[in-house]
């Protein structure tokens, strides 16, 4: 079985956030693809040899949590970027957990900011764990260090310089936030929070 690139989720139309800057983006996330179908098959052909147990075999393991975190992410990403989506009534489910679990809505925000703003190159994931109903702002480094077993992503903002480095400079990351803060589509986002909470295993895509 082989992954496919999941062209419906491709934004476009955002606004501080150009066509240029997801098309080259997008280039990356293909790339993310390719290379976990590449590594599936690596890793397959090198069983069949009876060379599972080699360092060559190893090495491709341990790079097989950065490309499939790359494609996963990558795909939350996308989904979650959408121009002029209102963002949820006060009343919603999820605006009601985050001001419970923060002291407010707007406290949320500014933490899930400052988490994006942290000093690597990752990504920013305010994830559901679904067995204790607790929301939590995580910082993933590179793809796969931080990723919490069984939690489930709720709004996941790629702040790799590949993110912002065609419309900003590298300097620009807290524009690139606040540009990403005023594109979500928090009508994905509370379907999957929604989902999780209900115990259902929301749509990536
Ligand atoms: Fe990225």
């Amino acid at each position: 079985m082989a992954y496919e690139v999941k062209v419906h989720l491709k934004p476009s139309g955002l606004k501080g956030i150009s066509e240029n800057q997801i098309a080259q983006h997008w280039k990356l996330y293909e790339g993310y693809v390719a290379n976990t179908n590449g590594l599936l098959a690596e890793l397959e052909a090198l069983r069949k040899e009876g060379k599972g147990a080699s360092p060559l075999y190893a090495d491709r393991r341990r790079r097989f949590g950065f490309e499939y975190n790359g494609m996963v992410l990558h795909e939350y990403y996308f989904g979650n970027l959408k121009a002029g989506v209102a963002e949820p009534a006060g009343t919603s489910a999820l605006k009601t957990a985050l001001a419970a679990q923060f002291g407010s809505f707007d406290a949320w925000k500014d933490d899930f900011a400052k988490t994006g703003a942290s000093r690597s190159i990752g990504w920013a994931i305010l994830y559901l764990d679904p067995a204790a109903g607790v929301l939590a702002n995580h910082f993933v480094q590179l793809h796969e260090e931080g990723n919490v077993a069984g939690f489930v992503p709720i709004l996941v903002m790629d702040v790799w310089e590949h993110a912002y480095m065609v419309d900003q400079t590298a300097t620009g990351r807290p524009d690139y936030i606040k540009a990403f803060a005023e594109n979500i589509n928090w009508d994905a986002v509370s379907q999957r929070y929604d989902d999780a909470s209900a115990g259902k295993i929301p749509a990536r895509f």
